[in-house]
């Protein structure tokens, strides 16, 4: 049965949606299919998902080859149970691929559905760890201002935007939050030379001193703050807070859900820091998001400690849906095509296409802060005399560039990151659909 946009339209007000409010969801886009960087709506829009999805559609939509590969795991078998006992060659294979893919000492993978649940698992994990050092007090998480990792209940607390916490209080003891190195806005204190990447590793070391180095268990980041306002760190930043984590005995937990897998012009985004982490959490671009999977890598001390733990102390968490066959199958197809079609450098290539085609935009200008890698976003900031960002952010869905949702609403950042279009495409028609 065919239903009209309408009817779609009444249909979907049944439907809760991830930060829901009646407000942001009249006038829904009804995305009927999509193809390269396009929605397709069923009231006949063609519209740029700048955002490529959540950050997430890492080789573009509409590919032929992953619901290829979907189709023959399911028929084979879709979903067993992973739980330890039982795996499939997909779970497999994933994990072995994925062992020292991004840092050589990340070799042993646990599978998610997706980065909150990704970074939950890490939360415990750093318990876990410490509790088998004999060190159960190393509870506490240090985590970003601007920072999102994701909505479970602990993830919501590691997350840095109030809003994302404010019904749902009261906060979590176990996670405080430090400025994150954003030169823009930086919310920290600049001592005499000091740059903001060493006063914001600086935050991080006198956090660690005022909790107690006997009290915290991990500093979590993300290498480029996407949600927050798509903040790059200094090069130096990372070097040393690997330094200090190291000094304090404090795991680093590096969030790649939406840098990993070719986002930024490398496959992943912290080795261009020369840092390893402990933990690397993962999510949205291994499918490409053909279907949903996530996971953490874990160091191999953590590793160890986990595989010479008594019964009585073994790691006792897992989700239905770890190591699901049909998402690993595609995850490992999708790995595939970013590695044979090098989707990481023809991101490279687009990012400085897209960074040009922004400081053509006439709006550009010192009071449009632009910052990027590549990954690129222009900060919106309200203009008393044309209110131009403000009608902008009332007026998402009918604008030809796809919502980002967490950028209205916040009301202040747009972060267009997409996936280029298939090699047929020109940039210059890609340019041109960029809003004016
Ligand atoms: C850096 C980061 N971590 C974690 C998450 C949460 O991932 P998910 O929405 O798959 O739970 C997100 C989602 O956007 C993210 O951007």
């Amino acid at each position: 049965m065919t239903y009209s946009h309408e009817e779609l339209i009444t249909q979907d007000q049944k439907q809760l949606h991830p930060l829901h409010h009646p407000n942001t969801h009249r006038d829904p886009l009804m995305v009927e299919r999509a193809e390269g960087v396009w929605l397709y709506t069923t009231d006949g829009r063609r519209i740029l998902d700048g955002m490529a999805g959540l950050w997430n559609v890492n080789i573009g939509y509409g590919n032929k080859e992953l619901p290829q590969v979907a189709k023959e795991q399911m028929e084979k078998v879709a979903y067993t149970s992973n739980f330890a006992g039982m795996t499939t060659p997909p779970a497999s294979q994933l994990a072995a691929k994925l062992a020292g893919y991004a840092h050589p000492n990340l070799n042993m993978t646990f599978f998610t559905s997706g980065g909150s649940e990704s970074n939950d698992t890490a939360f415990k994990t750093v318990r876990y760890y410490w509790r088998r050092m004999g060190r159960p007090t190393k509870t506490k998480i240090i985590s970003r201002t601007q920072a999102y990792h994701g909505v479970t209940l602990a993830a919501t607390f590691a997350t840095g935007i109030e809003r994302y916490w404010r019904m749902f209080g009261p906060p979590m003891p176990d996670f405080v939050h430090i400025p994150a190195p954003n030169s823009y806005r930086f919310t920290g204190n600049v001592a005499e030379g000091e740059s903001v990447a060493q006063s914001a590793a600086r935050a991080l070391e006198e956090m660690i001193l005022r909790e107690g180095p006997e009290n915290v268990g991990a500093f979590i980041a993300e290498p480029i703050q996407g949600a927050g306002g798509l903040v790059v760190p200094p090069a130096e930043y990372f070097p040393l807070v690997r330094e200090i984590c190291t000094r304090y005995e404090v795991l680093l937990i590096v969030d790649e859900v939406i840098t990993g897998f070719g986002r930024t012009g490398e496959m992943f985004a912290l080795p261009r820091y020369g840092v390893q982490p402990d933990i690397m959490s993962f999510a949205k671009g291994i499918t490409s998001g053909y279907l949903p999977l996530g996971g953490i890598q874990i160091s191999d001390e953590i590793r160890e400690a986990i595989m010479s733990a008594p019964p009585e102390e073994m790691w006792m968490h897992g989700y239905t849906y770890s190591g699901h066959a049909a998402s690993c199958a595609v995850a490992l197809a999708n790995i595939e095509i970013i590695e044979r079609e090098g989707w990481w450098k023809i991101r490279a290539r687009w990012g400085r296409v897209c960074w040009r085609g922004w400081k053509r935009w006439p709006r550009s200008s010192p009071r449009w802060p632009m910052r990027g890698a590549w990954v690129c976003c222009v900060e919106l900031r309200w203009c008393r005399t044309s209110k131009a960002a403000l009608r902008m952010m009332r007026r998402p869905c009918k604008s030809p560039i796809a919502p980002s949702p967490r950028g209205c609403g916040h009301g202040r950042w747009a972060t267009p990151s997409p996936s280029p279009p298939h090699s047929s495409s020109r940039p210059k028609r890609w340019i041109k659909s960029s809003p004016p």
